[in-house]
């Protein structure tokens, strides 16, 4: 073990990869701001925090929590709310105080963000608590990054941003593009995803306050709302934007680049991430992440692994897809309200892709286990897992977004590394080895972003994890969330590096 570790330490600095190109302020800016104190996410073995726990899930059906959000209608209301964003200014505010200052607001509001999570976009606590500690992290670690201009460069703050989100983290990603974006000197507009616009509401809200409170201009963040047509299109192509940060789908990001050919866009697009899991494995952790990885949100998450390649004996014998049947066949499917539920509802029905993924095999494919459909509200399903993936396929090539795994066997490591490549996106992978030089060569050749040995594909830790990722998966960014140069990116120090 001690062997193993080391020779992962070694990789960390030798291996070649496009992450590194994208990383290479890391090493001074990790010197300038030293040790970095991730935030602790609620732990349950302790009596008081169960029975905060208890009482934020009883007030969830009945929550209004961030209801009541007003809807630009016309033009002339857009104009004149884009007007006022854009006239707040950081003034002589210290960006670094005010920014720590936002972290301990989110902290303290931690149950409020808790209950939202629950009631609109139906996060479970375990998946919605780690939430708020990102969004945490990420008021902390840039604040540090604020105070600090890599040498020789000048600053050219956007003067504002517009922030796009998603509604599957609708607490850490719009608070990290907001808190980067406000550490960069720019004024932020957010337009949340209308499935977690209530989420927005309340998050904006608790920024705004502590912003006030710190002594900086409030405005600094504005929360609108309009509809995803004529008007939409105004926003994102709106001439006071001068920067869009956006995370969703690629065709999103393209979309966008339609409405405005000029238009400085840093997105995180879709992902469609697999796990290897070789001979030397720990197949007991293996079946853990992979589970954790692919069914966590009901498998809501663009870095969500939606593929599991077995390579050789693991392939060839029954033992991995015996455990992992067991392991998801046993998790429990419901509502967040109850404490035992491990995967919750859709943000939506399943209709279109999705459902098409959770009820049609391709050639070749068996079901291991079937997904099914819960109640009629099309938001349960208890989670599937699709066998025999082939190369080329539908599945194999599509991102779903929901409760489904496909398994796809591979006689080496560089096969299974193949398969893994051979999709359009690259945001995250994993790979389940206790063999360095097989971890070695994966490090190497395959092409994702964020690269996980021996650990799930999901959750990645703010300043230790830097996310984003490359091919389908990032337009017009280089530069990932929570790392070193984010707001290099952002600030227009310097040119954001170009992915290969
Ligand atoms: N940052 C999230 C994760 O790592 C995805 O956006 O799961």
């Amino acid at each position: 073990k001690e062997r193993f570790l080391a020779s992962l330490r070694d990789l960390d600095e030798s291996v070649p990869s496009p992450n590194r190109v994208v990383d290479r302020f890391a090493a001074t800016k990790r010197a300038e701001i030293g040790y970095f104190a991730n935030t602790p996410d609620t732990d349950p073995a302790v009596t008081e925090n169960r029975t905060r726990i208890r009482a934020i899930l009883e007030r969830v059906p009945a929550s209004t929590l961030g209801s009541g959000l007003h809807t630009i209608e016309s033009r002339a209301e857009l104009d004149a709310a884009m007007e006022k964003a854009a006239a707040a200014s950081w003034g002589g505010a210290d960006r670094r105080a005010v920014l720590h200052r936002v972290g301990e607001a989110l902290e303290s509001h931690r149950d409020v963000l808790l209950e939202v999570m629950a009631a609109e976009a139906g996060k479970t606590i375990d998946q919605a608590d780690p939430e708020v500690s990102e969004a945490i992290d990420f008021a902390h670690y840039y604040a540090e990054l604020s105070a600090d201009t890599p040498d020789g460069a000048t600053p050219v703050p956007a003067r504002l941003t517009l922030v796009t989100p998603p509604w599957n983290f609708p607490v850490a990603i719009p608070a990290g593009s907001m808190l980067a974006a406000l550490a960069a000197g720019s004024a932020v507009v957010i337009k949340p995803a209308a499935p977690a616009e209530r989420c927005g509401t309340v998050l904006a809200g608790i920024v705004r306050d502590a912003l006030a409170a710190a002594g900086a201009d409030p405005d600094l963040v504005t929360l609108l709302q309009v509809d995803e047509g004529t008007l939409g299109r105004q926003l994102i192509a709106h001439p006071l934007v001068d920067r869009v940060i956006l995370t969703g789908a690629y065709e999103t990001a393209e979309l966008f680049r339609s409405f405005r050919e000029d238009l400085p866009l840093l997105a995180e697009t879709s992902g469609k991430n697999a796990i290897i899991v070789t001979p030397s494995a720990d197949l007991d952790l293996a079946v853990k992440d992979v589970v954790s990885s692919a069914f966590g949100h009901a498998g809501q998450k663009c870095s969500a692994a939606s593929l599991v390649v077995l390579v050789g004996s693991v392939a060839r014998s029954e033992r991995f897809r015996t455990q992992l049947l067991d392991a998801v066949s046993s998790l429990e499917v419901g509502l967040p309200t109850e404490l035992r539920t491990q995967v919750g509802p859709l943000v939506e029905p399943a209709a279109g892709k999705l459902l098409e993924g959770l009820t049609t095999l391709g050639a070749g494919e068996r079901w291991l286990l079937e997904p099914e459909k819960l109640d009629d509200s099309g938001r349960l399903w208890r989670p599937g897992i699709r066998d025999g993936v082939r190369r080329g396929s539908a599945y194999h090539k599509t991102e779903y977004f929901g409760p489904i795994l496909g398994i796809m066997t591979a006689d080496t490591l560089d096969e299974a590394i193949d398969l893994v490549n051979d999709v359009d996106y690259g945001l995250t992978s994993g790979l389940h080895s206790l063999d360095a030089d097989e971890a070695r060569t994966w490090l190497d050749r395959v092409q994702a972003g964020n690269l996980y040995v021996n650990r799930g594909t999901t959750g990645a830790i703010v300043r230790r994890q830097p996310f984003g990722g490359w091919k389908r998966s990032a337009v017009g960014a280089g530069t990932k969330a929570g790392g070193p140069n984010y707001l290099v990116g952002l600030s227009g120090w310097a040119p954001a590096p170009a992915l290969i």
